[in-house]
């Protein structure tokens, strides 16, 4: 039998989980993934999300590129080619990114929900910034994103070239953004960025280390952020 004593959405175990009612937060909790390619974020996404559900929040999990027709037709052409020409990428991963805030992001910010997302704009400002056809600079990409609702934290899974590229390829699967010279200087762009971005925190986490050492550091970034925002 479920035992109601006080603060039970909080101490209850994942075990007892799904007999408890989803709890909204005082306020909407978002916090985003960003790394290179074999950097985890996927992992460490799914494992946060997972925490959270087991405490009773309504959390949501997105990815971008997204699975609706835009993310998937990013996806197909890095996959299958012809390789986007820069500009025609740029145009994309933003119109897919306003479609994700449009329809999802700003929908379960109003819910209070806790949204773990796989990638948001630092992934455009490194990774289109590494492409010198584009001729746009870091400030130039993030005022590309004005508009948009910002995170309350950016967790860099930072993890070297080398290591990212070999945990790909043991995935057997390879496409057009996974060059070595290239995915070398998306990261240099990752690493400069951390800090303060246009009013959101960077946070940098050592992801060449076990999955579980990486979930608790991750985990002592986001557990403050969870506490202030649970209803007394
Ligand atoms: P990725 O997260 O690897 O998706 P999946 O593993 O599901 O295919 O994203 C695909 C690639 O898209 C990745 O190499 C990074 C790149 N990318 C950008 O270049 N700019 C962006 O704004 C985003 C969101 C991703």
């Amino acid at each position: 039998m479920l035992n109601c004593h006080r603060d039970a959405r909080w101490r209850l175990g994942p075990a007892e989980n799904s007999l408890l009612r989803v709890s909204p937060l005082s306020r909407p909790l978002f916090v985003v993934f960003e790394g290179i390619d074999g950097s985890g974020k996927t992992t460490q996404a799914s494992r946060l999300a997972e925490r959270l559900a087991a405490r009773g929040i309504a959390v949501r999990r997105l990815v971008e590129p997204t699975r609706g027709p835009i993310g998937e037709e990013i996806r197909r052409r890095a996959r299958d080619g012809p390789p986007l020409a820069p500009r025609e990428e740029l145009e994309l991963f933003l119109e897919d990114r306003r479609a994700n805030v449009r329809e999802n992001i700003l929908p379960a910010l109003a819910r209070n929900e806790a949204l773990v997302q796989d990638r948001s704009f630092l992934s455009t400002v490194a990774y289109q910034g590494a492409r010198p056809e584009l001729g746009l600079s870091r400030e130039d990409l993030l005022r590309l994103h004005g508009e948009m609702p910002k995170p309350d934290v950016i967790v860099l899974l930072d993890l070297d070239v080398d290591t990212g590229l070999a945990r790909v390829a043991s995935r057997g699967k390879h496409d057009a953004f996974e060059e070595r010279a290239y995915l070398a200087r998306v990261l240099e762009n990752f690493r400069a960025l951390v800090g303060e971005v246009g009013g959101t925190v960077v946070r940098r986490v050592d992801a060449a280390r076990s999955p579980d050492l990486v979930e608790a550091s991750v985990w002592k970034i986001v557990e403050p952020l969870v506490v202030a925002r649970l209803l007394p």
